[in-house]
């Protein structure tokens, strides 16, 4: 197979350590040296006067982090709040729903465990029902993940919940669709966008989400603890406050009842936030929609070469609609926590290998600093370890 790659950054552009061969941008991402400069530089602007800088200049610093983080994914700044990670902003959404006994949320089973939990906690104390569909892979076609997703859908449905790009299986889901579907049949629709800003293309006006949640730390390369929770404008009266704060019932209210009360929740580090702005910036003056067109040509390669060694398909169709960066396929039976330690023991590569349904997978993420090489020694590895 005749395969040539010029990674478009040099690995030297981030922090990652040189002897790790390091396919798995997709936990927890990594941040670019001059992004994280910045966070720093903000870190030490809070340090020299934290009054003046949270006491007096928060709204202010606060409202432009959102104005550029909406422009980039298309909505408008009092659409969403900056929130820690993913998590913490599907929390948000679910305990802020009033489920009755016998309200169903639907949803798929590649969701992240950790938000799998979330739901299963509100189920617990409301006596709703976490609905999962089975989404067979491989999946074939958008309109029969659709079809296939929307026939468990009961008078009983309140809200659809599902990952916008799946963290088990890496899959692109075809979220629109449902979002339209929903708005129409006055289901609320709950996306999970963890893996996709900066991944994909995000608009969130076309996408017609009534809540999405997605981590900046991780695709778009901020520092750690730093994601997004977009309401759309009609459901904002719903959302509570998860930690409740000055901003609930606030003495200097401002148009906006959803920024107040999520926005200041208590005394904490922002500098992760306002870095947001610097990412965009490095984003563009790198041209990333060919960054990413170009990892996805590494990540199309890699799947081929271990498909190849294991004779096993992968979970989707070759197509750009399914995954983007980041894939999944499966690996011959073996024991998988085993095969991570050996591949990281033995030959420095960090790379998740799961098992989903009593079959092991590897999920690999190729971001603008992973190379051919880093490509070639996972495979290696892959074969020398499956003898
Ligand atoms: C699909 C999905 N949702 C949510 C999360 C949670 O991210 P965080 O721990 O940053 O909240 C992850 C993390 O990998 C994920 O893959």
């Amino acid at each position: 197979m005749q395969f040539t790659y010029h990674a478009p950054l040099a690995k030297e552009l981030f922090l990652l350590d040189p002897n790790i061969v390091f396919l798995n941008h997709g936990s927890f991402g990594a941040t670019p040296l001059p992004v994280f400069e910045k966070y720093q530089w903000w870190q030490r602007e809070l340090e020299h006067q934290p009054v003046e800088f949270l006491g007096r200049r928060f709204n202010e610093l606060m409202r432009e982090a959102r104005v550029a983080l909406a422009q980039y994914i298309h909505t408008d700044a009092d659409n969403l709040v900056y929130v820690s990670n993913a998590t913490m902003g599907l929390n948000i959404v679910a305990r802020s729903l009033r489920l009755e006994p016998g309200d169903e949320i639907l949803t798929t089973d590649h969701e992240y465990g950790a938000l799998d939990r979330t739901w299963h906690f509100i189920c617990r104390k409301t006596h709703a029902v976490y609905k999962h569909q089975t989404i067979p892979v491989p999946v074939t076609t958008a309109d029969d993940f659709v079809e296939r997703f929307w026939s468990a859908v009961t008078p009983r449905t309140r809200g659809v919940f599902l990952s916008h790009i799946t963290s088990p299986t890496a899959l692109i889901f075809p979220v629109q669709e449902i979002c339209r579907r929903a708005r129409q049949a006055g289901i609320i629709s709950i996306i999970d966008g963890a893996h996709s800003i900066g991944q994909i293309p995000l608009n969130l006006e076309e996408l017609g989400a009534d809540f999405y949640s997605s981590n900046l730390h991780k695709w778009l390369c901020c520092p750690k603890g730093s994601a997004f929770l977009y309401a759309r404008r009609e459901m904002q009266p719903l959302v509570e406050p998860l930690v409740v704060s000055w901003g609930y019932e606030s003495d200097y209210p401002s148009s906006s009842r959803f920024i107040d009360e999520q926005e200041w929740t208590g005394t904490r580090d922002i500098a992760a936030f306002l870095t947001t702005p610097e990412a965009i910036k490095f984003y563009e003056a790198h041209c990333w929609g060919t960054v990413r067109t170009q990892c996805h040509s590494l990540a199309q390669y890699a799947r081929e070469r271990i498909t190849a060694l294991t004779h096993l398909p992968p979970l989707s169709p070759d197509s750009t609609d399914w995954y983007m960066q980041m894939f999944t396929v499966p690996l011959p039976l073996c024991d998988a926590k085993q095969l991570k330690s050996r591949l990281y023991d033995e030959f420095h590569i960090e790379v998740p290998i799961i098992t989903r349904q009593n079959q092991p997978f590897i999920r690999a993420s190729i971001q603008a600093y992973n190379t051919l090489d880093d490509v070639e020694q996972l495979v290696n590895a892959l074969n020398k370890l499956s003898k």
